[in-house]
């Protein structure tokens, strides 16, 4: 679908279960060949009882993000909260608690939006096996399959987690079970008027969404409602222990690159078993929060900027927002200045975001832009300077200039 009054947004993930006593992936079940008794067992001790959702609905607000999405039920179908059609719940721990009810008050309480991931694979549920699907390795029941007694089983839930919750911002689905129904996202929007559901349900969706790649696009921006997701760590969606952290650098080029051409971000963590987002999570999630606040939010709704100008010798991407033109160098700068040609009129005023200082710039004549035309001495480029590169060398850097008119 083609954005209309879509706004792109900052999101955090999380990926909190069962799982999270594992410390080694999301899908510790299948990856790590576990049994399915043994996996069913952690039902048993799971107590997080450090879990204060106001937390991190206040850690997201301080990285600038404004929707969080939770996984309601991952693929191993323990599901986070009460629900009524199976006893394969967060109610039956020692916790005991509806720990998405929890968060969704949270989330009213500050403002934020909140998302709601579902997994159509589910290994716990009788039927939930779906030849058609991938991700059925660890089906309890590999040869029982009755794919109208899943979908209504899933239907319900649907119903639960739309009615039961207040506001749902957005619905993403996982992994598509390859079977087409459209009644299911029609439930959706039926009882969310005004959600957005992503591309892995039963019927297309509104938005893509791609995952743990950075954006190869040509700088274009995104005619389809986008929402690119990774996690702060690359070996697991889940809490892990030892998880291999990508850098801030890399964070960040990626949230820039894709918000800049439009596309929403969901920047995933991975909660431990007490149900906290600490140590090294909570350090790269605010180390890139650090960076985005000090985008000012021109990552969110800027548009294509169709002003005629380039710049030599870096890697950048364009957007505008409210008249003004934003560079977006994800790579950073090749030096201290950049050089501007064929600029539309001189700017009035240039700031770089990173340290909100303003640039000076002149129009003109600059040695290493000859071309070996002696007219061309005449040539003037717009040089902007002292843009300090050095300090920012573990961010994307950004300009953004305001037209003179
Ligand atoms: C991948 C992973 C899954 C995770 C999802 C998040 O599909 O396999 O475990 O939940 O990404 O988008």
């Amino acid at each position: 679908m083609l954005k209309s009054n879509f706004k792109n947004k900052f999101g955090m993930f999380i990926h909190w279960g069962l799982y999270s006593l594992v410390e080694k992936h999301e899908q510790a079940l299948a990856r790590y060949d576990m049994s399915c008794e043994e996996y069913e067992k952690l039902a048993e001790i799971f107590n997080p009882v450090k879990y204060d959702p106001e937390k991190w609905v206040l850690l997201a607000k301080k990285c600038g993000m404004k929707y969080i999405c939770f996984t309601a039920k991952h693929h191993d179908g323990f599901c986070m909260w009460d629900t009524k059609q199976t006893d394969y719940n967060i109610m039956n721990t020692p916790y005991g608690k509806d720990t998405l009810k929890m968060l969704a008050d949270a989330c009213e309480k500050h403002g934020m939006l909140l998302s709601v991931y579902y997994s159509n694979p589910d290994w716990h549920h009788k039927y939930g096996y779906n030849p058609e699907s991938t991700h059925q390795w660890k089906a309890k029941y590999p040869d029982v399959c009755d794919t109208e007694k899943y979908r209504e089983f899933v239907k319900a839930q649907v119903r639960e987690l739309l009615t039961g919750y207040g506001k749902i911002y957005s619905f993403f689905w996982d992994i598509p079970p390859k079977i087409e129904d459209a009644s299911l996202n029609a439930l959706v929007r039926e009882l969310q008027p005004g959600i957005i559901i992503n591309d892995r349900g039963w019927s297309e969706g509104d938005f893509s969404t791609p995952e743990r790649r950075s954006a190869d696009s040509e700088g274009k921006h995104y005619e389809y409602m986008t929402e690119a997701c990774n996690s702060v760590g690359q070996q697991s969606w889940g809490y892990r222990r030892g998880e291999d952290f990508f850098s801030k650098r890399f964070l960040c080029c990626s949230i820039n690159k894709y918000m800049a051409l439009g596309a929403s971000y969901l920047l995933n963590v991975g909660p431990d078993a007490n149900g906290e987002i600490s140590g090294k999570y909570e350090k790269k999630l605010l180390s890139v929060g650090d960076w985005y606040n000090r985008t000012e939010g021109c990552l969110e709704g800027g548009a294509e900027d169709d002003r005629n100008y380039s710049v030599e010798g870096n890697k950048y991407f364009t957007s505008k927002k409210n008249g003004k033109t934003y560079l977006h160098f994800y790579d950073g700068l090749v030096s201290d200045a950049i050089v501007m040609r064929n600029f539309p009129c001189l700017p009035k005023k240039v700031r770089l975001l990173n340290s909100g200082k303003e640039l000076s710039f002149t129009a003109e004549y600059l040695p290493e832009m000859f071309t070996g035309n002696a007219d061309s001495i005449n040539g003037r480029s717009l040089h902007i300077i002292g843009f300090d590169s050095d300090d920012y060398a573990d961010e994307p850097i950004i300009a953004e200039i305001e037209w003179a008119e």
